[in-house]
């Protein structure tokens, strides 16, 4: 599980240990999915699409906006490791804590965040009587290509967020499906 750090028409934001396994296997298939999850109101939200990591400008600003406490745990967790003991953790981070004292603390080069930029988003609605609602979102790869069976052309999808507006996703077609 990461944190959503930030989203926007370019895409889904988050942050971690590229050296992570999750960092490894991006870099190994640079695709994932997202799931945003509300089980009270039978809600879920799936996005899938490709994914690149940030630039080191935005890593490092997004860094030191963290609280001290944060970005020193960043430093002493070397993410997906076997370590000896929890010992070794709180050694490391009151060491670091001293080192740190006075001056800022540098971001690690393996630590930064990625973006997901989406290809598919999937809401879905879960109903009492089981006959649950599923409508897709596709950013077609080619838009001359004969829309499929229960799939319509989308315009642009604006929704309105207080006084944000956001720009779903441009040209996306759109499928109702059941999701059983
Ligand atoms: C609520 C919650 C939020 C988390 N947020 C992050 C996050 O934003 N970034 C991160 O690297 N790990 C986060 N973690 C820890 C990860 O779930 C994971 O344990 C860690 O990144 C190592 O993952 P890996 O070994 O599978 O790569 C979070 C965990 C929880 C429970």
């Amino acid at each position: 599980m990461v944190l959503l750090k930030g989203f926007g028409r370019d895409g889904f934001r988050f942050f971690t240990n590229y050296e992570s396994r999750k960092g490894r296997e991006l870099d190994a298939n640079p695709f994932a999915s997202v799931v945003f999850y509300w089980e009270p109101l039978h809600r879920q939200v799936r996005i899938e699409g490709s994914v690149k990591r940030l630039s080191e400008e935005e890593s490092e600003q997004y860094f030191h906006s963290r609280p001290k406490g944060s970005q020193i745990g960043a430093v002493v967790s070397q993410q997906s490791t076997v370590i000896p003991d929890r010992e070794y953790l709180r050694k490391k981070n009151a060491e670091l804590e001293e080192q740190y004292r006075d001056t800022t603390v540098p971001k690690p080069a393996y630590w930064g965040g990625y973006i997901l930029q989406p290809e598919v988003m999937e809401f879905w609605q879960g109903q009492t009587n089981r006959l649950h609602d599923r409508i897709v979102f596709r950013r077609p790869r080619d838009s001359t290509a004969p829309l499929g069976q229960m799939t319509h052309q989308g315009t642009l999808q604006h929704c309105q967020h207080g006084d944000k507006e956001h720009l779903v996703n441009p040209r996306l077609q759109y499928a109702n499906s059941q999701g059983g």
